[in-house]
């Protein structure tokens, strides 16, 4: 399988900021696992299937790609598949903190896995999931910052044409 990276979050959706950092990631490594959370601490908006959906939709076939799903602790999860990498993404300094405590706690509970941190492209520093939602919800258009496929699925859920 070579050197593999696993890239979790809860994609809730997925965003061009997520596929910007898989695809600059696979100029380092030789596959990326894109891991969703099952059972984020946050409420959702998209369903564990729909959140797979859409990211194999805005991944399209692509055979250095996977997309799988996990439960409880990340560095069980990233352990079992053989690897030692988590890839994350870093935006604003609102990132840092929580970042760098997840990565400590990840530390302490299994120092093998180490975590890797890309900073976002300057296009993507200012958007997220959570604020693609917000303007989603009241109709605002986010096209361009997500695929087509999650552009659509938001209206669908959100009741826009
Ligand atoms: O996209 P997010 O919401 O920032 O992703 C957070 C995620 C899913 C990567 C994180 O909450 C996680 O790893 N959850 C699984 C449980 C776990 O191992 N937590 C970290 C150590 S307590």
């Amino acid at each position: 399988m070579g050197n593999m990276a696993v890239y979790p979050g809860s994609f809730d959706p997925i965003t061009n900021g997520h596929l910007s950092i898989v695809r600059r990631a696979l100029t380092m490594f030789d596959s990326i696992t894109i891991a969703v959370a099952a059972n984020p601490m946050k409420k959702m908006l998209f369903t564990l299937d729909e959140r797979v959906d859409l990211i194999q939709k805005s991944v399209k076939n692509d055979d250095k790609i996977f997309v799988d799903t996990f439960n409880g602790l990340l560095v069980d999860y990233v352990e079992g598949k053989k690897t030692n990498i988590v890839l994350r993404g870093m935006r604003a300094l609102s990132d840092f903190e929580y970042e760098f405590q997840m990565s400590l706690m990840n530390r302490k509970l299994n120092k093998n896995i180490q975590t890797i941190f890309m900073m976002t492209d300057y296009k993507w520093l200012y958007t997220s999931s959570t604020i693609i939602k917000e303007a989603a919800s009241y109709g605002g258009s986010v096209g361009g910052l997500v695929p087509d496929v999650v552009c659509q699925k938001l209206k669908d859920k959100f009741g826009f044409q």
